[in-house]
Parts: C-alpha cells; sequence; structure tokens
C-alpha cells in the first residue's frame, strides 16, 4: 500500500523524489522519507518524518544535504508499528551502509528480527522492513554485490513484497525486487536517467517508456539502463513498452480535490472508455485485448466475478450483464474470500476479475488460485502493464485516466461500461443476441456519457440535499436488483468519506432486521428508480416514514408518484434498466462528497485509507 519511488541519473535526485512522493501521497500518508546516496564519497543521508510530505519537505529544506543524483523514497501505509519518525521508511542497517524502502509484510520478521538481534543486529524501528536491511548488509559483508545481496536476503523472507535498496558500495546503483503480489516495481528508461516506482503514475512525469517487474524478478538500475534477473540469479529478458497515459490528466488543476475534479471527468472517461471499446456505426466491438480467452466466450458455462470494494460493486452489476445479456449464469466473489475457499471451479469457468489499479493483492491471488483451477480469465483494468493484465489470459482496458482519490468514482463508472461491453460480447460470441439487440444496447451505452453529463450539471443542487446529513451518525442505503450494488456502494463512499456509518442493503432484507434501527435519527437513501421492482420499493418507503424513518429517494425524472412520498427526492434521467447503475451512482458519489466537505473531511486522503491495497 505503500508508494516507493527511486531515481539515479544527471538531475538532482531529492527534487524528483519529492515530486514523486507528492505523485505517490494517495498509496499511504502515515509518514515519509527519502535517502541520498552522495556522488562523491558515496554516503548515505536519510531524512524522514511522520506526517505529509509537508513535513518531510520542511526538515530537508531544514538540513543541508549534499547534491546527490541517486536517491529513493517512500510513503508509508504502516502495518508493522505506529506511525514515527523512526518507523518511517527509509530504514538503514546498523552500519548505515544500506537503505530499504518496502512495501508488503515480511511474515516471519519476528524470526528474523530475532536471529539478526542474536548475531549483534541492532534495531532502530518496529517495522519488519529494516530486517531486509540488515539482511543485505550481512550479504554485502560476504562480499556480494548489491543485487546478489538483494536476492540472498530475499530468499530468506516469507510473505509478498517489494523491495527497493541503496547501498554505499554501489554509488550510483539502485536495485529493486518483486517477490508475490504485493505491489508492483515498475521501471522508468529516461535520457540519461532511470527510475524506480511502486506506480505509473510517478514515473509519467518523466517517461512513457517503462517496464513492469514479474513475481520473482530482481531489477538494477544506474544512469545507462536496466539488467533483469530471476529468483535464482539468471538474467532475465525484460522488454520495456511504451504507455500512452496523459500525466497531465492526474493534475488537480483548479478543482480543490482529486475526487471532485475525476467525479466531473466522468463524462470524459466514459466516453473514452466506449469510444475504445465499439463503434455505433456500424454497431460493432472492439476488445482488441482478449486475446486467447475469446473461443472460451462461446464455451464456458458460467461466468464468475472477483473484486474488493468499489471494483467488487461493479462486480456486482457485471452479474446483471452477463446473466440478462448473455443468459449466461454469473455470480460475484470478494476476492480476499475466493482466494481461500478452495473454490470449485474448472474450465467450463470464466473467471471476470475487475480491479482499477490491477495491483489489488487479493484480486490478484484470486486470479492465481483461478489460474490454478484451469479457469480462463478476463481482467477489468485502468492501469496498462499492471499485474492483473499480465495474469489475465485477456483484459478489457477502461480509459479513465490515472484516478488519484482515494475513492473510486470514474474507473467505478468505467468499469460498469467495460463490463457491458463484454457481456454483449460475450453474448454475440453464443449467438444469444439479435442484431437489433445489439445495436439497441450499444445505442444505450454511447448515450450514457450524455446522460452523466446531465446528472453532474445538478451538483449543487444535489450538493444541497446533502446538508441534512452534515449531522446524522447513520444512513441506510436500499436498493433491489441492479440498484442494489449501487446502494453498497453510496454507503461505501458515504463512510470512507464523511466516516459516517452507512449500511447498504437490499430492500428486500428490510423487515429481516433492519429497521429495527429506524427512527427520525436514521435517515434512509432508498434507490427507487423505474426498474427497481416499483411497487416494492414503494412499500420499502412507506414502511420506513410509518415508523418516522426519513427517506432521500433517488427516483426516475417526472416520477411524481414517488418525488410526493419521500420527504426529498433527487432525479436520475430515464435510461434503460442495466445502465441505470451508471446514472444513479453519480448522485451518490456528490452526496458523499458534499457530507465529507461540510464535516471538514479530507477528501482525497480519508482516515486509515490508501488507495491501492497490497497487503492483507
Ligand atoms: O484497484 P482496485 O480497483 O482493485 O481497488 C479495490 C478497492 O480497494 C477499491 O475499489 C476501494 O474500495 C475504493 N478505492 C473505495 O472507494
Amino acid at each position: 500500500m505503500c508508494g516507493i519511488i527511486a531515481y539515479t541519473g544527471s538531475r538532482e535526485a531529492v527534487p524528483v523524489l519529492l515530486a514523486g512522493l507528492r505523485d505517490l501521497e494517495y498509496r499511504g500518508y502515515d509518514s515519509t522519507g527519502v535517502a541520498i546516496l552522495d556522488d562523491a564519497g558515496g554516503e548515505l543521508t536519510v531524512v524522514k518524518r511522520r506526517g505529509k510530505i509537508s513535513e518531510l519537505d520542511a526538515a530537508i529544506s531544514s538540513q543541508s544535504i549534499s547534491s546527490a543524483h541517486t536517491g529513493l523514497g517512500h510513503t508509508r501505509w504502516a502495518t508493522h508499528g505506529v506511525p514515527s519518525d523512526e518507523n518511517a521508511h527509509p530504514h538503514a542497517s546498523c552500519g548505515g551502509e544500506v537503505v530499504v524502502v518496502h512495501n508488503g509484510i515480511v511474515e516471519n520478521y519476528g524470526e528474523l528480527r530475532k536471529e539478526l538481534t542474536d548475531r549483534g543486529h541492532i534495531f532502530g524501528s518496529e517495522t519488519d522492513t529494516e530486517t531486509i536491511a540488515h539482511l543485505i548488509e550481512e550479504n554485502l559483508k560476504l562480499g556480494h554485490d548489491l543485487v546478489t545481496s538483494l536476492r540472498e536476503a530475499s530468499g530468506q523472507l516469507v510473505g509478498s513484497q517489494a523491495i527497493v535498496a541503496l547501498s554505499e558500495a554501489e554509488p550510483g546503483v539502485v536495485v529493486g525486487a518483486r517477490l508475490g503480489n504485493a505491489g508492483g516495481i515498475v521501471v522508468g528508461y529516461g535520457e540519461g536517467e532511470m527510475l524506480l516506482s511502486s506506480d505509473l503514475a510517478a514515473l509519467l512525469p518523466h517517461t512513457s517508456k517503462v517496464a513492469f517487474l514479474d513475481d520473482g524478478q530482481i531489477v538494477r538500475i544506474s544512469a545507462n539502463g536496466a539488467t533483469f534477473a530471476t529468483r535464482d540469479g539468471r538474467p532475465a529478458k525484460v522488454n520495456p513498452s511504451t504507455i500512452l497515459l496523459d500525466a497531465t490528466t492526474a493534475d488537480k488543476g483548479t478543482y480543490e480535490t482529486y475526487m471532485l475534479k475525476e467525479i466531473m471527468e466522468q463524462p470524459v472517461a466514459l466516453a473514452d472508455t466506449i469510444g475504445g471499446l465499439m463503434t455505433v456505426e456500424p454497431a460493432r466491438l472492439y476488445l482488441d485485448d482478449l486475446g486467447d480467452v475469446r473461443p472460451w466466450l462461446e464455451r464456458v458455462e458460467r461466468v464468475l466475478l472477483v473484486g474488493m470494494g468499489t471494483s467488487l460493486h461493479a462486480a456486482m452489476v457485471g452479474r446483471w450483464y452477463f446473466e440478462q445479456i448473455a443468459r449466461l449464469p454469473a455470480d460475484i466473489d470478494n476476492a480476499s474470500e475466493f482466494r481461500y475457499r478452495e473454490p470449485v471451479l474448472g474450465p467450463e469457468t470464466l473467471v471476470v476479475s475487475v480491479s482499477q489499479s490491477g495491483e489489488t493483492v487479493d484480486v490478484l491471488e484470486a486470479m492465481n488460485v483461478a489460474r490454478a483451477c484451469g479457469s480462463p480469465q478476463i481482467t477489468i483494468c485502468n492501469t496498462p502493464g499492471s499485474q492483473s493484465t499480465r495474469l489475465a489470459d485477456g483484459t478489457v482496458h477502461t480509459y479513465a485516466g490515472l484516478e488519484r482519490g482515494v475513492a473510486s468514482t470514474k474507473t467505478f463508472t468505467t468499469s460498469l461500461a467495460a463490463l457491458f461491453a463484454l457481456a454483449l460480447e460475450t453474448a454475440q460470441v453464443r449467438g444469444r443476441i439479435s442484431e437489433q439487440e445489439f445495436a439497441s444496447h450499444i445505442q444505450g451505452l454511447v448515450a450514457m456519457p450524455e446522460i452523466v453529463g446531465r446528472q453532474l450539471d445538478a451538483f449543487d443542487v444535489v450538493a444541497k440535499a446533502a446538508e441534512r446529513f452534515s449531522t446524522t451518525e447513520h444512513i441506510l442505503f436500499l436498493g433491489r436488483g441492479p440498484a442494489l450494488p449501487i446502494a453498497l456502494e453510496g454507503a461505501l463512499k458515504m463512510k470512507e468519506l464523511s466516516y459516517v456509518h452507512a449500511e447498504g442493503y437490499a430492500a428486500g432484507e428490510m423487515k429481516h432486521g433492519p429497521i429495527a434501527l429506524i427512527d427520525q435519527n436514521f435517515p434512509t437513501i432508498a434507490l427507487a428508480g423505474q426498474h427497481a421492482l416499483r411497487s416494492k420499493i414503494i412499500s420499502n418507503i412507506e414502511q420506513i416514514r410509518a415508523r418516522k424513518g426519513e427517506v432521500l429517494a433517488i427516483v426516475t425524472e417526472g416520477d411524481e408518484e414517488l418525488i410526493a412520498l419521500a420527504d426529498a427526492a433527487l432525479t436520475v434521467p430515464s435510461v434503460p434498466a442495466l445502465l441505470e447503475p451508471v446514472a444513479a451512482i453519480v448522485p451518490l458519489q456528490i452526496l458523499a462528497y458534499a457530507t465529507a466537505k461540510t464535516r471538514g473531511c479530507n477528501i482525497d486522503q480519508p482516515r486509515n485509507l490508501a488507495k491501492t491495497v497490497t497487503v492483507e
């Protein structure tokens, strides 16, 4: 979950590292630090601070750090040890000749720490990471070079890790290792300079030529280039690719938060995604990266969709798409549950993973389980080159651009568009759809960017409706059918941003328990669009109001009956049933945003969260 950046080349390292850390702050924001390797004496200097990058910036400015052209930096999401200056990365070995930054968990760190302490090592932090620095140092002392020392140290670690290290013994060199799925390492190729990072986002301002490490690979960079090796020390061939993603889309621009910008970008993100996957005239799909998995769309007997958080909610909507459009049995599963359940599946099941980052550890491990079962796999992903795209047999890309707000917004709506396209492709390959139906589904989807744009025009109206929630401590979100995942996603947005306790429930489940909570202090947001078994939702709303519960209904434009029934209503344009989720989530994103803003919460960096979850 932590962010890593490393640089070696002709420029001064510190400004590059600090800029990289700002690009990575969404990865973790408990503490930050840098280490630089002095060119002349080959001496390491470490500066690290608890808190945000501004703290680190101030600490660096107050010291006279000699200019250096090699260094690394880290932004931390604490796992072992509280956020503090001491526990912040980088971590040095006792002699100070080696520094390490790390993403992941050293599962056997207690054991390693004891062994190292018994051998005379002195620890300066409570972290698992520090063991790695001491292990590398021991190997350097045996006369190994830095790559070999990192490899030997890696062999002693249990668990998934991404590690980047510097040593005084090798000025101008940075090494990195990817061990398992606890976050990636991306190598950036510049002119007379090289970079390493946990994320593409931090490299794109410098270069579009990048290479991704696979599990078990180790990289060594110097200003002249990169060399790669496998876990057992053999040279590895890793080809760089060119990533066409505009780094400027990652700027906040004139918006006060990334999240607001990303909410407002949804019409463009949707138009880019839809335009990248299909044409209207003729009505045709171009899912070009399905590769060898395409024939499996005809053969499989069921689909299993997996994901986590917002992406799991997208998968839940996707289940409706596969069942309704392709008439293929579809299930969903939480990737963190699926991976440990010894699931019963094989080549008859198409596994579709949804992950905007393509680096969520539970999703990647679920994909490994599915692969071991022999299931064909497709991933829906917003990050080109990420691990999920490399594990899957085929990919449906979303073209939302980089998403920096910790709360996912535009990658949710674009994932729905990609899932819709994949279900249509499946229906077509299986001969389950007429040309007319196919064309009409495409037309429906192509209209969504404009519909979402209209939703955004009503931003102020929705934000005003959110005033009611600034003082409440609990909210119930209810939905049915394809609106149930939207109720769950609305509740997730509300709780993660505003810290209001929000529960998403199937409306039919109300009377089986949750209704006991309802009183005048427990408002409900009811997804009551035209397709959500309207008469049943009307009954649910009546039942809540009969218990003095307050209801804000999300209704279809012109539905006067529901508008009159609820205490307040927000409207969604009338769209085809399966596309209603794409429109209905927008007011819920705005409600959560506005509530968080009124409550003074940090919208882009909610407490305890990080954008990409790379540890269990
Ligand atoms: O990168 P992924 O889509 O795999 O991330 C999965 C979840 O961590 C993510 O969707 C999370 O729930 C959202 N950022 C919350 O808004």
